[in-house]
């Protein structure tokens, strides 16, 4: 009996210390997967939520001095009135551009599942036939302060580091707008060297943009928990293949030891 309690809390306890340490087993690697990346991205990933802005600019942030350290903060994009927050800055130990956009807050993630249920693939992808895109996430990077914000800092990240790496990030939503960020950097403004690495990232999009998004970034890994529900929602709609979404192929499960 006291045998299986204390067996209980040798348990929990290897939980909590693997939850806190993040590490991480992988279920699937794919070639391009690297763990030692994804560890320092999904840092970013997660201080994008931060509120304390001043915390966010000078980079003073609680877990702002671990992995992160040292990152030049170039642009602080807020939207206040869609609760939408990226950033854009050089992150000196991988010598790139890194560019981390924030999901949703709190139950916020609630209406955009209930958009994805009832207002589907409902806008066409600009010049690319038949591909077809989440309304909401779309418009939350293509029509708001976020990617003229991005793309001025992007810029002036070049001017002043050259032409180095872009890596684009995000969890949940911000996974999403990650997504249509680095399509973006790619289709338009014809940067080379763009890499996704997103977090918990819903679907966006239907197979034909699944297929353009995967040549035009093939640099994309999508990282997601099998206990996270976002990724798997909206479901497939086997009836509806023009209006089901797809996920980009290279997919990496995230598993907790
Ligand atoms: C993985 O990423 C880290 C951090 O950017 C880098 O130092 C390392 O060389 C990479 N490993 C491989 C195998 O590319
Ligand atoms: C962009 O935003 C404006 C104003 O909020 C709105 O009228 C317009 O329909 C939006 N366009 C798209 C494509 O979402
Ligand atoms: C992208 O940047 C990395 C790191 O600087 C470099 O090794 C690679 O060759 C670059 N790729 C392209 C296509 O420029």
């Amino acid at each position: 009996m006291e045998g299986r309690i204390l067996l209980k809390g040798v348990i929990i306890m290897s939980l909590i210390a693997c939850s806190t340490a993040r590490e991480l087993k992988v279920k699937d690697q794919g070639t391009i997967y690297n763990h030692t990346l994804a560890t320092i991205l999904v840092e970013y990933a997660a201080s994008v939520y931060v509120s304390d802005l001043t915390e966010l600019i000078t980079w003073t942030c609680p877990k702002c001095n671990d992995l992160t350290k040292g990152f030049q903060i170039l642009e602080l994009i807020v939207d206040v009135k869609r609760c939408l927050q990226a950033f854009v800055g050089v992150a000196p130990d991988i010598n790139a551009i890194v560019i981390a956009f924030r999901g949703t807050q709190g139950t916020s993630i609630q209406n955009w599942i209930a958009d994805l249920y009832w207002k589907q693939l409902d806008i066409e992808y600009p010049g690319m036939e038949d591909a077809m895109v989440h309304h909401g996430f779309y418009s939350a990077y293509h029509n708001t302060t976020l990617r003229p914000g991005v793309l001025s800092a992007v810029e002036s990240a070049k001017e002043q580091y050259g032409d180095i790496p872009i890596m684009v990030t995000g969890h949940s939503m911000g996974g999403a707008m990650a997504a249509f960020c680095g399509l973006d950097l790619t289709v338009n403004y014809g940067s080379r060297n763009v890499s996704v690495m997103t977090f918990g990232q819903p679907r966006i999009g239907n197979a034909a943009f699944a297929s353009y998004y995967s040549k035009w970034v093939p640099n994309t890994i999508r990282v997601t928990h099998e206990h996270d529900i976002v990724p798997h929602l909206p479901p497939y709609y086997y009836y509806f293949p023009q209006k089901t979404y797809h996920h980009f192929p290279r997919e990496v499960t995230v598993l907790q030891a």
